[in-house]
């Protein structure tokens, strides 16, 4: 009898390693185990008829035999599930994985751009706000309010473009209608820098183009005077071109300020000395300043008696060709790639 038992475990066992899938598994299992007519069943069936010392020695390998083979089954089992869910997860998988995309090429600023970001950042560590106004602007705020009356001669210098049946409007000249419109929209005390684009008719050549760029700037409070203004500009000069760079203001003639200056600053390439760039003479003019006119305060809405202010405007379209050797204005709006990708 304990032959039997012995002889039912091991091929038992050997059986059970040798199963493939669960269905095999279950038939085995009842072939074995099975209520009515498991092999072993049938066998512990049998363990009554002993006689009384031998059943229960025999009566307890039989039952060591069943947990045995119970545990190899149910070892069996796991490892079919393992192996199921691996073939379900294989048959499932997502590749979610994007081939790459070939480089793209990236873009960079023009040159106005760079030039412009890099004073708007040195005017707003100097408690500047930077504003923007229309390019399409009213000849009220290009002219009238700038104290350039209907017929005054200096609206000769600065022909624009002009929109057919509204001739109140102009492509803005310059920059400087923020002497009016920044105080109106803000009040005053006020400090504020107006870079953009500005329009002129003019016969096109190296040094002159129809759209090119400016920055003007305001200071308006209590007690503002010339000393103030210079030591603004020397500011922007140093930043610029170094700290050796010396500053030189010298009268010239602009409606909306008085007294206007025509502001110099010692050449950055030959430091003074006179060379091609500043044209022998060691200054080069880069922008054109002065006290605010207490007529074009007053358009603004100041008190000229009550606060002082000084405006000044400098050509970025020319600090730049000054900054990269450009000399050939019309480079800048061409659109030329082969000249883009140098900066
Ligand atoms: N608007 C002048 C021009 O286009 C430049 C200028 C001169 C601006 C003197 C100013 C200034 O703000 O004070 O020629």
């Amino acid at each position: 009898m304990q032959n039997k038992f012995e002889e039912l475990k091991a091929q038992a066992l050997l059986a059970i390693k040798a199963i493939k899938d669960s269905a095999e598994l279950v038939a085995l299992e009842n072939k074995l185990l099975g209520r009515k007519s498991g092999e072993l069943t049938n066998l512990m069936k049998g363990l009554k008829d002993l006689g009384d010392g031998v059943k229960k020695t025999v009566g307890q390998l039989a039952n060591t035999i069943k947990i045995e083979i119970e545990a190899s089954l149910a070892s069996k089992r796991r490892e079919l599930q393992t192996a199921d869910w691996s073939v379900a997860m294989e048959k499932e998988r997502l590749d979610i994985s994007q081939p790459s995309l070939p480089p793209q090429e990236r873009g960079h600023f023009h040159p106005n751009t760079i030039i412009q970001k890099d004073l708007e950042d040195l005017f707003s560590t100097m408690g500047f706000m930077v504003l923007d106004g229309p390019e399409l602007e009213s000849d009220y705020y290009n002219f009238t309010a700038l104290n350039i009356s209907a017929n005054h001669p200096a609206r000769d210098s600065q022909d624009t473009f002009y929109i057919k049946g509204h001739s109140n409007w102009v492509m803005r000249t310059h920059t400087s209608p923020v002497q009016v419109r920044g105080p109106q929209k803000y009040g005053v005390p006020i400090r504020a820098i107006v870079p953009g684009k500005c329009y002129r008719n003019e016969a096109t050549d190296v040094r002159h183009e129809h759209t090119f760029y400016q920055l003007d700037g305001i200071v308006i409070d209590k007690g503002i005077n010339l000393s103030h203004m210079k030591g603004v500009l020397e500011a922007v000069a140093k930043h610029l071109y170094g700290p050796e760079t010396k500053v030189r203001m010298r009268p010239k003639y602009y409606p909306f300020v008085e007294p206007g200056v025509n502001g110099e600053v010692t050449c950055f390439l030959c430091k003074g000395q006179g060379c091609r760039l500043c044209k022998k003479t060691g200054w080069l003019e880069i922008f054109g300043a002065g006290p605010m006119h207490p007529n074009v305060l007053k358009e603004g809405g100041v008190d000229p008696k009550e606060y002082q202010g000084f405006a000044f405007g400098f050509g970025l379209t020319r600090l730049v060709m000054l900054k990269y050797g450009i000399d050939d204005i019309r480079l800048l709006e061409s659109g030329n790639l082969k000249f883009l990708e140098q900066f």
